[in-house]
């Protein structure tokens, strides 16, 4: 379908105007956005989750460079200028219709699932899941998720690495790109796309109560949380144990000794 200048034209206030193929394959995409249909474009902000956090549910906020991304646990996010997606979406779990708690629990597993499928839609690579979802391919992370409360909000913000520049020079053992994995060129925007869309679908299983379709894609994509060997330091204390997978509330269960721990949060090194 050709798309209308109009719509190829489209800015929202204070916002940059999108990129001519992005408004294109955003118009083409639109019927599988859900509520995601709203993309904020800027070509550099400081962090895309703070853009994001006034913006209402549905609202996507999608820079080209990050002058101050973030990753979990205070760390920075690599964000240089177009060779990676920096993307936050706003989402609202307490309004699930059966089970909200369960809901806002399980929205990170869900988001790295449908990071997982659009990646492999739009390229055709497969990567697993770590817990709780990160995104890895052989051994290096691929993308990273942030979801950060904002009132009645989460603000899911998403990293996926898509050219080489995008890998810190630093970490090039550690973390990987979808370019690098394949070889060849790949188009950022399809990768946005597919992404969004396939986040529109597990968030839809997510805010209907389809919580074991999101637990059993999580669990098919995610060898290494049952029978990886993992190590967790508290107190100053390490101590080592073997995943035992993932209970229904997405926490994940550790064999430590002759006990079974629940892990939420915290940092887990996989050995
Ligand atoms: C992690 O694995 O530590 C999470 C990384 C999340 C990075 C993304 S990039 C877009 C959004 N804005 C940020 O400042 N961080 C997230």
């Amino acid at each position: 379908m050709k798309s209308n200048p109009s719509d190829s034209a489209r800015r929202h206030e204070g916002d940059d105007t999108l990129p001519t193929e992005l408004s294109e394959l955003l118009d083409r995409s639109r019927s599988r956005l859900g509520p995601f249909g709203t993309v904020h474009y800027f070509r550099e902000v400081a962090s895309t989750n703070d853009v994001a956090a006034p913006l209402p549910e549905g609202a996507v906020v999608l820079a080209d460079r990050q002058t101050a991304g973030r990753g979990r646990r205070g760390r920075t996010w690599f964000s240089p200028l177009g060779s990676g997606l920096y993307a936050s979406v706003v989402l609202a779990p307490g309004r699930a219709s059966s089970d909200p708690m369960r809901a806002t629990l399980l929205l990170t597993l869900a988001a790295g699932v449908a990071l997982t499928e659009g990646v492999e839609a739009a390229t055709g690579l497969h990567a697993d899941l770590k817990w709780p979802n990160d995104l890895y391919v052989a051994r290096r992370k691929l993308a990273g998720i942030l979801a950060e409360a904002s009132g009645e909000h989460v603000i899911l913000g998403f990293g996926i690495n898509t050219s080489a520049e995008s890998v810190p020079p630093d970490l090039r053992e550690r973390v990987t790109s979808i370019e690098s994995e394949l070889g060849r060129h790949v188009d950022r925007y399809a990768v946005f796309l597919e992404a969004l869309a396939s986040l529109s679908r597990r968030y839809d299983d997510l805010l209907h109560g389809r919580f074991d379709a999101i637990l059993d894609a999580w669990r098919r994509r995610a060898p290494a949380s049952a029978g990886a060997r993992v190590a967790r330091t508290v107190n100053g204390v390490v101590e080592t144990g073997l995943t035992a997978g993932i209970d229904d509330n997405g926490a994940l269960l550790v064999r430590m000794g002759d006990r079974v721990e629940r892990i939420v949060s915290g940092e887990l090194q996989w050995l």
